[in-house]
């Protein structure tokens, strides 16, 4: 008998969505207000239930591929005449694509700044509908500029999308677009509504259905998300996967706790989306207000996992990898009393893998001075020093299984990059 896991796509949507809505503009809460339009504007149209479905899942996390472009396409505005505009809808395809369970998703997101007077060449046969619905949908979002009562905007708005219409949009959708934005519920929706109340209220995403063993599959999804940011991080997550594992094996603990570990390894920085890659990468020292967004970075890996169900159990082990077990860490301060071993398995494997790769402003340290830190640190009581020792004892295997692990990740990245600056759709 296979097991099934069944995944809410509506925590896994609004979860997503509202972690990529925390960023700085021009993503700030976009990600909702593109959903909402879309959904209302698809109430005007003729659409199956599988196309709604589709088109507010992807609405809602439609720009996903901007982290990945942001290091070659800075994303200061989303106009749309910047050439490099078709560059984070094909990441978010590649990326997306890697997981069959959302081959149409990947789709929509691959064609949804393929507008009719867009110059690159594409057969227009294949863009599904639901992208160019959320063209339009995405563009009265980005118009919507958060004035005190929007309703003195809609006026405006409606007026710039009907200029578009026939030459970037496809006239049948705007004028569904004109049916919707007739009502004032469509504009106050847009400022008020939640992804929440869309979902449960009005549209119910169906749940993902995943054989037990294809979980690896969503949250190797979630590792590129995260690290394919730029070659410095791309390598991060596949380093602290490995070394957190290895050290629960040479722990002796079941294959199961060993996989949740991994899983919790893969997710532990997901909160590090909301923070900008300027300061990812800044060569220098950051400053005290930087350090501070680096700071929240495991709060939001704590809010996204408190989101999922299917994440409940790893969501402290993998938020927690800033925690010291003398409650110096951040963001919660919990301690060696509240601590479980699987937190501070992550939290060694962070450090480590932190100190032996690379960054924008040092070479990686070895894996033996790199001990020398660790060990400073379990004196300070930040570390767990069984761990740290048992590290030690196992340097050169686990440091290489790190390193193997890292090549890998960076021959992929590559591989990505290669891909995605290909001149197509
Ligand atoms: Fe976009
Ligand atoms: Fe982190
Ligand atoms: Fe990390």
């Amino acid at each position: 008998m296979t097991d099934f896991l069944t995944i809410s796509l509506e925590e896994l949507v609004s979860s997503l969505s509202t972690l990529m809505d925390q960023t700085i503009a021009p993503l700030r809460d976009h990600h909702r207000r593109t959903a909402i339009v879309a959904f209302h504007i698809a109430d005007q149209l003729d659409l199956t239930w599988q196309q709604r479905h589709d088109l507010i899942f992807a609405s809602a996390i439609h720009d996903i591929g901007a982290f990945s472009v942001m290091e070659q396409q800075v994303l200061h505005d989303l106009s749309f005449e910047s050439q490099y505009i078709n560059l984070h809808a094909r990441a978010a395809y590649l990326l997306l694509k890697e997981f069959s369970y959302f081959d149409s998703i990947a789709e929509i997101l691959r064609y949804h700044h393929a507008y009719l007077n867009n110059s690159t060449e594409v057969d227009r046969s294949v863009i599904p509908y639901e992208a160019l619905i959320m063209q339009v949908a995405d563009q009265a979002a980005i118009l919507s500029v958060d004035s005190l009562n929007i309703l003195d905007e809609s006026a405006g708005i409606i007026n710039e999308i009907i200029q578009q219409s026939g030459i970037m949009f496809l006239p049948e959708i705007v004028e569904a677009f004109n049916r919707a934005a007739e009502k004032e519920n469509f504009w106050l929706d847009i400022k008020n509504m939640t992804l929440n109340s869309l979902f449960t209220d009005h549209l119910k995403l169906d749940n993902l259905h995943i054989k037990s063993s294809e979980l690896m599959g969503l949250v190797n999804l979630f590792r590129r998300i995260i690290d394919f940011r730029s070659e410095v991080t791309s390598t991060h997550t596949a380093g602290v996967v490995v070394v957190a594992a290895e050290l629960a094996r040479f722990h002796g603990r079941e294959e199961e706790t060993i996989n949740k570990i991994k899983i919790a390894g893969y997710l532990h920085d997901i909160g590090k989306l909301i923070v900008p890659s300027e300061i990812l990468e800044k060569p220098g020292k950051l400053t005290p207000q930087e350090f501070n967004i680096i700071r929240t970075h495991s709060y939001f890996t704590y809010e996204f996992l408190n989101g999922m169900s299917i994440f409940k159990d790893i969501r402290d082990w993998a938020s927690q990898h800033h925690e010291r077990l003398n409650g110096r860490g951040y963001p919660f301060h919990e301690n060696s009393k509240t601590l479980p071993f699987e937190s501070r398995a992550i939290a060694v494997a962070d450090e480590f893998t932190a100190l032996t790769e690379d960054r924008p402003y040092r070479k990686g340290v070895s894996g033996k001075d790199a001990m020398l830190v660790l060990d400073v640190d379990v004196q300070k009581g930040e570390l767990d020093g069984v761990l740290v020792s048992l590290l030690g004892e196992h340097l050169t295997e686990i440091n290489q299984a790190r390193i193997a692990a890292q090549e890998a990740s960076k021959k992929e990245y590559q591989a990505f990059v290669l891909e995605l600056n290909k001149d197509e759709f």
